[in-house]
């Protein structure tokens, strides 16, 4: 092709970039002047008018499809998805005592909440990775854990008849789940299953939070939203219609500590202590956390002043160039 093209075009071309760059924007010339032969036709097939057509074919031709397809424009749909009927309430941010990045967690806050979970939520959720040993120098003694473990009657065996026996839990023992399997679960909630709570905190969008204004969330139904039988109302979770009903109710715990048991300190203890279910190792990544930044900063300090010293000489030093002098003199 540039060798067909007349010299004269290439020479004027070259001296005319600007002007050229200019003519092949409004169309007039289809010839850059730089580059190899190779990218000059690859610019001049981005430049030319099949590009920007079919382009747009491409563009209008999968929009149509899409919209063929799902009934909806692509991307505007999502936007919908998102209204807080169908996302659920965004979960205000409380203040926790373990937000900041040096805050641990509350452990009488923890200790409460075990007493709820056991006492309210375990009648309904297990709480399947955690063992009685892992509340033991969180938010019980060793002495209390073992008298709360030896109270479950766990399955153990085979003993020297092959036979399966029941023995007090120990510390090692995971804690003992309501239901002994997910069809007994849903045949006991009208259908739905309520999850293992050990790792909730994580598993849901806005973590503690959430569960926070999940269990305080139970409101009556806004007017035009049907609710079926056996469904509560509550705006926090996706859809709004729940299966588990308000579980949390003002005094229905005693605190062995005194702390008055209104609804929303319980749903705060029970949220705090599946906050540390989830990430038992928070306490201690902060503390490490800690331990990093001492650490690095004083090594930092300590090889910016051993650069200093060693360069001390260096950038103190200075150089004198005397030029030669005498008969080699060039
Ligand atoms: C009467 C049984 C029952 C009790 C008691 C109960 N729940 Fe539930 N829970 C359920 C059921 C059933 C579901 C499943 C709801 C659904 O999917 O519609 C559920 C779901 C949940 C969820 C998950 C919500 C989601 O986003 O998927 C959380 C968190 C939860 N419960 C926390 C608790 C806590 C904390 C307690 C104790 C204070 C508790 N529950 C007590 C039955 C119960």
């Amino acid at each position: 092709m540039l060798s067909r093209l007349p010299k004269a075009a290439l020479s004027i071309h070259h001296v005319a970039a600007g002007a050229s760059r200019q003519a092949v924007r409004s169309g007039s010339v289809r010839f850059v002047s730089t580059g190899a032969p190779t990218s000059n036709a690859f610019q001049r097939a981005l430049n030319s008018r099949a590009a920007l057509g079919s382009a747009v074919l491409m563009t209008v031709g999968s929009v149509a499809w899409y919209t063929h397809l799902y009934g909806s424009l692509p991307f505007i749909g999502e936007v919908h998805a998102s209204s807080p009927a169908e996302e659920g309430l965004h979960p205000p941010a409380y203040p926790w005592s373990s937000s900041g990045w040096l805050d641990s967690f509350d452990h009488s806050s923890i200790r409460r909440g075990y007493q709820v979970y056991r006492e309210v939520c375990a009648a309904c959720h297990s709480l399947d990775r955690i063992a009685w040993r892992n509340l033991v120098g969180v938010s019980h003694t060793v002495d209390e854990t073992r008298t709360m473990a030896e109270e479950v009657e766990y399955t153990d065996g085979p003993d020297d008849q092959g036979e399966m026996f029941q023995r007090p839990g120990k510390l090692s023992d995971y804690m003992p789940a309501p239901y002994p399997n997910e069809e007994a679960a849903r045949a006991s909630n009208a259908g739905a299953l309520p999850p293992d709570l050990s790792l909730i905190v994580k598993a849901r969008h806005g973590g503690a939070d959430y569960i926070f204004a999940l269990l305080t969330g139970y409101v009556d139904p806004p007017a035009g939203v049907e609710i079926r039988e056996g469904m509560n109302y509550n705006p926090y979770f996706p859809g709004g219609a729940i299966s588990m009903p308000r579980v949390i109710f003002d005094g229905l715990v005693e605190y062995d500590d005194g702390t008055p048991a209104t609804t929303s300190q319980m749903a705060k203890d029970v949220a705090t202590f599946l906050h540390w279910a989830a990430e038992p190792e928070h306490d201690e990544r902060k503390k490490n956390g800690i331990k990093a930044i001492i650490l690095f900063s004083a090594l930092t300090a300590i090889s910016l002043y051993v650069k200093r010293f060693k360069w001390a000489s260096l950038k103190a030093r200075k150089i004198i160039y005397n030029p030669p002098t005498g008969k080699n003199m060039h």
